[in-house]
């Protein structure tokens, strides 16, 4: 008797990925050849669709739990970008069960914004049953639960120790995780002292161009890279910006490359040889309250001899590139979006207008990084999962922002 046998391929594919791909070829072919022809037809029958209902009703269901801190309002919030991208279902591994937004379900309740993000808010728990608080709910015991941070910079360290009381057990720390080297010390001991693991959420740290032109550079004797990083505010909007991201260039948007640079450059403050500011790109302005560069450029040279460059614009458009350039020979430069992801972007801001030009632009890394946390989480691995920054590598990061601020000011003859 004859045995479909496309159904015995498939079942086999589904229950045997742990294998690798070779191996998995060879043993759903010998598999295939053999059961179609074998009289165990029956208990091979009943084991294969014992494996095809675990799949698809036990490992399907394990999606780790997910809540969101510090939302922001739609369109704007980094917070409401990954909620956005959970609910949409495009992290398979993470499910969000509930939304704390201290400031717009409290004091900030009744200005416009406010009312947008209740708007929003009915919404997303009438379709998708999201609960929404001011205040972080207590998580189920004994069940692993994620809690991603991405506050104002100067609440995340309150928040952190919050979700860690009410028992998340591990959590996802935007960028730069504090305004200061000591608070975020002082986070990384209570999460160990309380077996939390956090991952950071920089995401240029998994990102395409970045990959690549790492490649680049290890293929090249002596090659060095210029990492270009940019914002597409308008000059008007600047006041805004610097509100907002009041831990200033340094500490917020070119922290990203900072931590590539300790990532995998080999850079601390320990290691640092020279600092070299580039004072015609470099420029400063005072906001409103907020005095703070708008560009920066510098070098730096390591001990080890390594050097790399970092350009930041927050009025620079909205692309990112970095150029790894080999002595004496030619450049080679990887941007995103690169052709690919520029059809994406385009067809994006079409379906979504409005959003912050980076959610189009990090749309994927974003998911990648949630996603890799969450399926590291439901697989009970511990440590850290491969790709994303540690808190350890977020100090450090923040080590060398502050050691750089004074250094970066004082060369581009700025008094603060
Ligand atoms: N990884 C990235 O690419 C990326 C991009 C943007 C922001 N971030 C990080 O995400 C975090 C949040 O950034 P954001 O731009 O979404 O910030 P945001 O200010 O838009 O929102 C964060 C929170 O701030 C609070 N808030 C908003 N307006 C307020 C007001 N007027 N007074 C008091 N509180 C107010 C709200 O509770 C809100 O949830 C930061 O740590 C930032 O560094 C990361």
């Amino acid at each position: 008797m004859a045995l479909p046998r496309a159904y015995v391929a498939l079942a086999l594919a589904t229950t045997v990925d742990a294998f690798g791909k070779k191996k998995k070829e060879l043993i759903v072919e010998e598999v295939v050849e053999e059961v179609t022809t074998s009289p165990i037809i029956y208990l091979v029958i009943a084991l294969l669709s014992a494996g095809l209902l675990y799949n698809f009703f036990v490992v399907a269901k394990e999606k780790v739990e997910v809540i969101l801190v510090g939302c922001g309002v739609p369109k704007r919030g980094m917070g409401w970008y990954h909620a956005k991208q959970l609910i949409e279902k495009r992290c398979p591994s993470g499910k969000l069960v509930a939304v704390v937004e201290p400031y717009f379900l409290g004091p900030g309740a009744g200005t416009p914004p406010g009312k947008e993000f209740k708007a929003w808010s009915d919404d997303v728990t009438a379709s998708h049953g999201v609960e929404f608080s001011a205040e972080v709910p207590q998580a189920p015991v004994g069940k692993p639960r994620l809690a991603i941070i991405s506050g104002r910079t100067g609440d995340n360290p309150r928040l952190l120790r919050e979700v860690i009381e009410k028992g998340c057990s591990h959590v996802f720390l935007e960028k730069p995780g504090a305004p200061t080297v000591a608070e975020l010390e002082g986070m990384a001991a209570f999460a160990k002292s309380k077996g939390v693991g956090v991952f950071m959420g920089y995401n240029k740290n998994v990102t395409k161009y970045v990959r690549l032109a790492r490649a680049k550079e290890a293929e090249l004797a002596g090659a060095t890279t210029t990492f270009c990083a940019n914002n597409a505010y308008k000059s008007t909007e600047l006041d805004e910006c610097f509100e907002r991201n009041a831990e200033g260039m340094l500490k917020n948007m070119a922290v990203h490359e900072l931590a590539l640079l300790v990532s995998f450059y080999g850079v601390s403050v320990d290691t640092i040889q020279s600092v070299e500011a580039d004072k015609a790109f470099s420029k400063c302005e005072k906001r409103g309250k907020f005095t703070d560069f708008s560009k920066i450029g510098f070098t730096i040279k390591t001990k080890a001899g390594k050097s790399v460059t970092v350009r930041a614009d927050r009025c620079g458009g909205s692309f990112n590139e970095a150029v790894v350039t080999s002595p004496g020979g030619p450049s080679f430069t990887f941007k995103t979006p690169d052709e690919e992801l520029g059809g994406q972007v385009k067809a994006m801001e079409q379906s979504e207008p409005g959003l912050m030009p980076y959610f189009y632009l990090q749309d994927e890394d974003y998911m990648t990084l949630k996603e890799t946390c969450c399926a590291h989480i439901a697989s009970g691995a511990s440590g850290m999962p491969a790709g994303i920054a540690t808190i350890e590598i977020a100090i450090d990061t923040l080590k060398v922002a502050e050691y750089l601020t004074p250094l970066l000011q004082k060369a581009c003859g700025i008094s603060k």
